[in-house]
């Protein structure tokens, strides 16, 4: 990006204020991800924006993401000396700008120029890690060689040679985290996809041309554009070879059937992936228990951003009994997060790092990569932010004591601890 708004300055001396000169003209109105929302509602035809944005039936497991955040206040600290705060974080060895990533989203690449790869791009740029769609219509082999720290998502095929083949191709593209997605056993009920006249694939129709019509920059920007130079996108990741088209009449997309998983597949799996492995889509802690004894490095607590069962908690919510029940693995959350202090709540609820989706989905399809570079850059600056008025340094500062649930603050144990560090500091002297 050319003009990349200061956030954080690179003196580190004082934490930057935005001003409205400092921001790209064209993301003027975006000062925050919930502003990406209306912007892309603005730029996509209805069926993809009600395709992205939408939770299943209700949407009360969607809602409840949301909601899971308003249910924690932050105690501050200050006069703590926050000069040189930084939201870098290490996870499994590894150091990253920020705690957090974009979360794997399938069918992108229809919404926003070869989104898939604009991501790829702008995670890449900002050190942050990107998860590549088992559902993405760009061929995993070239979202690697865009970002070869990318992760890559894959639903576990049903049989064991389309299971090996996918993991050998996985692993000659160079990916080395693999992270297998279990929360979806059955297809959802998304009606709002029915009522906004999505299908996967999309049925050519009358309605499908007035609506993608009526959107000219889409049209323009990222249909023709996409057809004219790569045709029509298909299904590129599901297996280790190409599926089905996006927009067809007659085919219908190879769901594979996902009811057969089960621990035993996650166990083979584990025996066939020699990299890093983690499962996503864990919201139960006895499951939590059960993937970390079959071999999960990694854990990440999701109900799939509220988008399979309407009834499912936030992962919020089960976040600290999950890190209690997986030990030493790492645990990671997504579903619901929109500013910096939903980051820093996550991490000091136990979390050792987060996913966004939706709003990275939203970014490519206004601004492609630089689209999601401005969004980064609003994320990790409200992250920086929310750590500094926190009182702390560093991610791994945050005292989890000061990250509390409405009505549940127990004063009486903070005064005590202050009390107690008072005459800690009195003997010391
Ligand atoms: C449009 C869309 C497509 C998605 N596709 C996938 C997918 O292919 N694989 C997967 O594991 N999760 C998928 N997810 C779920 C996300 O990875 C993530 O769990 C969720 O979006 C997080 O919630 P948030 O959007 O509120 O941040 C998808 C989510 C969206 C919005």
């Amino acid at each position: 990006m050319n003009q990349k708004p200061e956030l954080v300055p690179a003196s580190n001396d004082r934490i930057g204020r935005r001003s409205m000169t400092s921001i790209p003209r064209k993301f003027r109105s975006i000062l925050s991800l919930n502003d990406l929302e209306d912007a892309a509602r603005r730029r996509l035809p209805r069926p993809l924006f009600g395709y992205v944005r939408g939770g299943v039936e209700d949407e009360r497991a969607m809602r409840g993401n949301i909601a899971s955040f308003e249910n924690y206040v932050f105690v501050p600290r200050f006069c703590a000396g926050v000069n040189g705060v930084s939201a870098a974080v290490t996870l499994f060895g590894e150091s990253w700008a920020a705690p957090f990533g974009i979360a794997p989203m399938g069918l992108c690449a229809m919404n926003g120029y070869r989104a898939d790869l604009a991501m790829a791009k702008a995670a890449r740029d900002n050190d942050i890690p990107m998860i590549i769609s088992g559902s993405s219509l760009i061929p995993l082999e070239e979202i690697v060689k865009e970002n070869p720290r990318a992760w890559f998502q894959a639903y576990v095929p049903p049989t064991a040679d389309k299971l090996q083949a996918l993991l050998d191709r996985a692993k000659a593209a160079g990916v080395e985290t693999l992270v297998v997605t279990v929360d979806s056993p059955v297809g959802s009920n998304r009606e709002n996809n029915l009522r906004a006249g999505f299908s996967s694939p999309l049925k050519p129709s009358l309605r499908l041309a007035l609506d993608g019509l009526v959107r000219p920059r889409w049209l323009v920007g990222t249909f023709a554009r996409t057809i004219l130079n790569h045709g029509i996108p298909h299904f590129e990741n599901l297996y280790a070879y190409r599926s089905v088209p996006i927009i067809s009449g007659t085919v219908q997309r190879e769901f594979g059937g996902r009811a057969h998983f089960n621990w035993d597949s996650f166990r083979n799996t584990r025996q066939l992936w020699a990299g890093r492995l983690i499962i996503k889509g864990i919201l139960h802690p006895a499951d939590a228990v059960e993937a970390v004894k079959a071999g999960a490095e990694g854990i990440i607590v999701s109900n799939h951003g509220g988008r399979q069962l309407n009834a499912a908690i936030a992962p919020l919510h089960v976040l600290p009994a999950i890190c209690e029940a997986a030990g030493d693995v790492p645990v990671m959350l997504d579903g619901g997060i929109r500013r910096g202090t939903d980051v820093v709540t996550a991490l000091g609820l136990g979390a050792k790092f987060v996913f966004v989706g939706r709003p990275f989905n939203y970014a490519a399809a206004i601004g492609e990569a630089e689209g999601v570079d401005y969004a980064i850059s609003i994320l990790k600056g409200e992250v920086v932010r929310s750590l500094a008025q926190l009182g702390v340094r560093s991610v791994d500062a945050i005292d989890p004591a000061q990250i509390v649930a409405r009505g549940t603050l127990n004063t009486s144990v903070l005064a005590k601890d202050a009390k107690r560090e008072y005459r800690g500091q009195q003997v010391g002297q």
